[in-house]
């Protein structure tokens, strides 16, 4: 087309831009339903099942970079596993449907299912073959129960029950609070070794519940009574608060002369759900409010930088890391570091500091 400046050419100039812009739009308003990855299907509950995934009963390898114990066995060889189940099933499909259908509570998936198509590439991918079968062990608790040391028993349930009942047993949206309930230790004992469904085709002499029974293999006897004495002799947190967390930091006298003082800017959420209104309270602590965050990472800290580029930046408060319970609706706090002034805080960062990840950041004073 050779360009004029007539009025038919502004016109369909106008036309094209008109059914470009058009074409865009709706691009934007129907976004084409992407299948799930292997890695969401294996991080995310089923449409029709619980609040269970693969992920909070299997990790991908041990120890799990969460640092969280899982009940089942680390599935980043299993694909390649000759038998399942201790033997009962031979293909690794019916394995997994053994998990949709018992744990999960789904639908068992057909061998064309995409979500077991990606997820079986995605898992298939973890490692080489060969790999080895799996023990799979039933056992039956210890007779005597006593002795066991609660702290002890208050670590490990953080690491590994906390999973599904929160820290410190306070409960969580996968599993009940365990505290004050007066729960004799025989039947702790036992929802630990036999939860699981009583008709199950793979596994024997479960005494029904929708938790999964901890094998011998995988919790032994000495730690199943520690964390008997804790779960007995343990007194719930009448606030509801999980233990020495970062929401407990208070806000430090400081006099307010600094101009960034009565900022508020709120968090651009980037991962792990975070969000929150940053408000610069005095010229020493920033508060974090209605602050939400699924609690995951390696070591999260509020850091505070010259600018997004918190590579530079510097701690302003504990580990905020508290998997699974997390936060929601939460007030945190951040105080500048001695040697640092508002001066040195143009943004604020919920920062995972081993990966060097931005979580969720504002800019202040814009
Ligand atoms: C609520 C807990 C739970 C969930 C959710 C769960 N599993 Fe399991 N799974 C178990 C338990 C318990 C076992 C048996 C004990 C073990 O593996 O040590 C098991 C065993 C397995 C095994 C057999 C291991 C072997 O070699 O014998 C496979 C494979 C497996 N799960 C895959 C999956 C997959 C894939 C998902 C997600 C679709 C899933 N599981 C979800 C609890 C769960
Ligand atoms: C995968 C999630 C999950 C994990 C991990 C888990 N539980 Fe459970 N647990 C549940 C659920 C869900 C219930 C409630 C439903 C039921 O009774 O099965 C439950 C119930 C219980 C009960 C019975 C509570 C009552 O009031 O009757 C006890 C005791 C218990 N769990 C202890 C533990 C201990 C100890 C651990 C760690 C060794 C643990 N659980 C790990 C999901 C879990």
């Amino acid at each position: 087309m050779q360009f004029d400046d007539s009025p038919e050419t502004y016109m369909r100039i106008l036309l094209a831009m008109t059914l470009a812009l058009a074409a865009c739009s709706t691009q934007e308003e129907m976004p084409a339903v992407e299948p799930p990855t292997g890695v969401e299907v294996f991080t995310q509950p089923l449409d029709d099942g619980n609040a269970f995934s693969c992920n909070t009963c299997h990790a991908l390898e041990e120890p799990a970079e969460d640092g969280m114990r899982r009940v089942g066995h680390a599935l980043g060889d299993a694909a390649h596993r000759p038998s399942w189940k201790d033997g009962r099933l031979d293909s690794f499909r019916g394995a997994v449907n053994s998990c949709v259908t018992e744990w999960m509570r789904g639908e068992a998936w057909s061998a064309e299912d995409p979500r077991w198509l990606v997820l079986n590439e995605y898992l298939a991918a973890q490692s080489d073959p060969p790999a080895a079968a799996v023990d799979i062990q039933i056992v039956r608790p210890p007779g005597d129960l006593t002795g066991g040391d609660a702290d002890a028993g208050r670590a490990l349930f953080n690491t590994s029950c906390g999973l599904c009942h929160g820290n410190n047993a306070e409960g969580s949206a996968l599993a009940p609070g365990l505290l004050g309930l007066s729960l004799p230790p025989d039947y702790i004992a036992g929802r630990v070794r036999f939860s699981g469904a009583t008709d199950s085709p793979v596994y024997d002499g479960l005494t029904g519940g929708a938790m999964p029974f901890w094998g011998g293999d995988r919790l032994s006897d000495a730690e199943l009574i520690d964390l008997v004495a804790f779960i007995t002799e343990a007194e719930p947190d009448p606030d509801g608060n999980n233990g020495d967390l970062p929401n407990d930091a208070t806000i430090p006298d400081c006099p307010s002369t600094h101009a960034l003082v009565g900022t508020t800017m709120p968090l651009t959420t980037r991962f792990h759900r975070v969000e929150g209104i940053v408000t610069v309270v005095n010229d020493c602590a920033v508060r974090i409010d209605s602050f939400g965050f699924d609690g995951q990472g390696i070591d999260v800290r509020i850091y505070g930088g010259a600018d997004l580029d918190f590579a530079d930046g510097f701690n302003m408060s504990a580990d905020l890391k508290n998997f699974p319970t997390g936060y929601d609706g939460d007030t945190v706090i951040g105080v500048l570091p001695d040697g640092k002034t508002l001066d040195d805080l143009g943004a604020i960062s919920i920062w995972c500091v081993p990966v060097g990840v931005s979580f969720g950041d504002a800019v202040l004073g814009q």
